[in-house]
């Protein structure tokens, strides 16, 4: 099986070598980051990204999960103009963040709210054209009333790592403690794609990924 358990590795395998890499800045700085074992979004979803910012040209993105910058430093890299909310509780990521913002020169761009986003999600405020998922799986299901509000008509929303290494579709966990994030994310699954206001497809790229759109 692939390094997430969710493809066959010959398969996986062969998806790398078919893909072409990005170049530039960012994507020197994204294999040094991946190398280092900071928790950036996989390629293909960083392409998925790429491709969903320069289709739908969103001018307003919410982010939940900013890591070290790298999703929402891509997503403003595609779509230069767009105006980024992106929300980190660490500190130590958000520092981090910070400092690559100023770096690519994206701090007028890119606005980083410190906290949970369980706390922070309530309180914004406005329609966002494109909301990306990327935080701890166990608040999937808290966070999508919010989402749904915040989502303008006709918006895309994606979320990431949702089959959790493939244990979410064998129903159980490889440890105890990891039980509940099964059973979260199947939940949250289930939820999304009943909400009959979106149409919503499961990709079984990276570790699992929803493409959402409001109706
Ligand atoms: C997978 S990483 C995000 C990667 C980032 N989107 C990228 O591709 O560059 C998940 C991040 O979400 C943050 N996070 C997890 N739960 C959170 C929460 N409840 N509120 C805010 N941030 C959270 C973690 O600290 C971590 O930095």
């Amino acid at each position: 099986m692939s390094k997430t358990g969710i493809l066959f590795e010959h398969v996986s395998d062969y998806l790398q070598s078919v893909r072409r890499e990005r170049t530039g800045w960012l994507a020197e700085k994204e294999k040094i980051w991946r190398e280092n074992g900071f928790p950036i979004a996989e390629p293909e979803v960083g392409d998925l990204l790429e491709i969903i910012c320069t289709l739908k040209k969103p001018n307003r993105i919410l982010e939940i999960g900013t890591c070290i910058g790298f999703s929402s430093m891509l997503m403003s890299q595609t779509v230069p103009d767009a105006v980024i909310i992106t929300i980190e509780r660490n500190p130590v990521m958000i520092n981090d963040a910070k400092i690559n913002f100023e770096a690519y020169d994206k701090s007028h761009r890119i606005t980083l709210l410190e906290g949970d986003a369980a706390d922070i999600l309530p309180k914004l405020e406005g329609v966002f054209d494109l909301i990306f998922l990327d935080a701890a799986k166990g608040q999937y299901p808290v966070y999508f009333t919010d989402i749904k509000r915040l989502l303008s008509s006709g918006g895309v929303f994606i979320s990431d790592n949702v089959l959790f290494n493939g244990y979410v579709a064998k129903g159980s966990p490889d440890r105890h403690r990891n039980k509940t994030i099964v059973t979260r994310l199947d939940e949250y699954l289930h939820m999304l794609e009943s909400d009959t206001d979106f149409k919503t497809v499961l990709f079984p790229i990276s570790d699992g990924v929803t493409l959402s759109v409001k109706k």
